[in-house]
């Protein structure tokens, strides 16, 4: 597959170059032009397309020809950083190319994930917090992922747990709400979650959904994954 990883050069974003390598994919990656040297590692390997992820025209060019993109959605500015970022992918990818966006388990896409009260403190103080000193944008990235969920594209919304590095456990379980007792452990390998992401361009029953993911190696993916 040829594939267009957009926020190639985050901590997330090279985690998933290298899973989509191994996979034999052909990879182009878009990231800040600040971040270039962040991807040195990868020099001859990879096709680099320096620009912001919002800016529409770096997206054309890079999303051509793409069969999947890979969109790492981050809330950084005020300046509607993360819902330019999903708009400029929904309208420029190919018409069957298959879109994977990553955000974390504060978006919802019915109303009906069950959040702890730590998540919703964290969410209301961080989101508080980031729009007075005008860093982040926690609104922006569910108006991001609410033009996701009203596409009729071949979307999937990754919902991250919370993140800890770390050598791979393999492929994180999934669930389709926040409070389902697969989830309770809430800790996923950040490499893990650019596998899940890697994984979910071939996995056509993740097709309009948006998975919240945990390691599957946690207590509570032990405890509730069926065994065989
Ligand atoms: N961190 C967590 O605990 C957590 C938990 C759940 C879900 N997630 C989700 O996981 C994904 C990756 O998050 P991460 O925290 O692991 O970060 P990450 O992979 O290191 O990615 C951060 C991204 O943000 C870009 N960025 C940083 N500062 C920026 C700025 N001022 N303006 C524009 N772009 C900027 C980085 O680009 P440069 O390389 O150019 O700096 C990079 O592409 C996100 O979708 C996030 O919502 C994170």
């Amino acid at each position: 597959m040829k594939i267009c990883i957009v926020g190639a050069s985050g901590k997330l974003g090279t985690y998933m170059i290298r899973h989509a390598l191994e996979r034999g994919h052909e990879v182009v990656g878009v990231c800040r032009p600040e971040s270039v040297p962040k991807l040195a590692e990868f020099e001859g390997r990879i096709t680099v397309i320096p620009g912001r992820t919002d800016d529409r025209d770096v997206i054309r060019r890079a999303v051509a020809g793409c069969d999947g993109v890979l969109t790492v959605l981050v809330p950084w500015g005020m300046a509607h950083y993360a819902s330019g970022t999903a708009q400029a992918v929904l309208d420029h990818a190919e018409p069957d190319a298959r879109l994977v966006f990553s955000c974390g388990w504060h978006i919802t896409r019915d109303g009906k994930d069950v959040y702890s009260r730590r998540l919703r403190w964290f969410v209301k103080v961080f989101g508080w917090l980031g729009r007075v000193v005008r860093a982040v944008d926690l609104d922006d990235q569910v108006e991001a992922c609410r033009r996701i969920f009203a596409s009729d594209r071949n979307w999937t919304v990754v919902r991250g747990s919370d993140l800890e590095e770390g050598e791979s456990q393999g492929l994180p379980v999934w669930s389709q709400h926040v409070g389902d007792p697969i989830l309770a452990s809430n800790r996923t390998r950040r490499v893990d979650f650019a596998l899940f992401m890697v994984s979910a361009l071939e996995r056509d029953e993740l097709i309009h959904e948006a998975p919240a993911i945990v390691g599957r190696e946690t207590e509570s993916a032990r405890r509730h994954t069926p065994t065989a």
